[in-house]
């Protein structure tokens, strides 16, 4: 558990920018030195241009020279916790690999799980 990570993921989702579904997500990313890149989702009007809050904290962290990390946490409002979608599957597999997994709410549920339960047999680049 880290307190620290889904506290920012937690903080991320007051920034979502969410008019169309209402669906607010925050996501923290801790990098192998402990730094924490956090972000929300953003959507767009035209739907399909959308970002979801994983994706704005991991391109935040490779953006600013991240490259190893330990985990993630992601938090939504809903009693179901709420798992990265498959497009956030993959980007996360491609930049982190096997992490741990952080799924919380507001009220302080938790679940710890490793990405590659969520996301068996991924493609990557050993492939190509
Ligand atoms: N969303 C995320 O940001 N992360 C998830 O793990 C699930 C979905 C966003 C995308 C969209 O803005 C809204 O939630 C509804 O799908």
């Amino acid at each position: 558990m880290s307190q620290a990570l889904v506290e920012a993921a937690l903080a991320a989702r007051d920034h979502a920018h969410a008019p169309f579904s209402n669906f607010r997500v925050g996501a923290a990313v801790e990098d192998s030195s402990g730094r924490i890149y956090a972000g929300c989702n953003i959507e767009n009007a035209t739907y399909g241009l959308t970002v979801c809050a994983e994706r704005v904290a991991i391109f935040k962290a490779i953006s600013e020279g991240a490259r190893e990390f330990r985990r993630i946490a992601v938090a939504a409002d809903t009693d179901t916790l709420t798992p990265p979608c498959g497009a956030c599957r993959q980007i996360l597999w491609e930049f982190c690999g096997d992490i741990e997994v952080i799924l919380t709410n507001p009220r302080g549920a938790y679940e710890s799980l490793r990405l590659a339960e969520l996301f068996p047999r991924p493609f990557d680049a050993s492939f190509l």
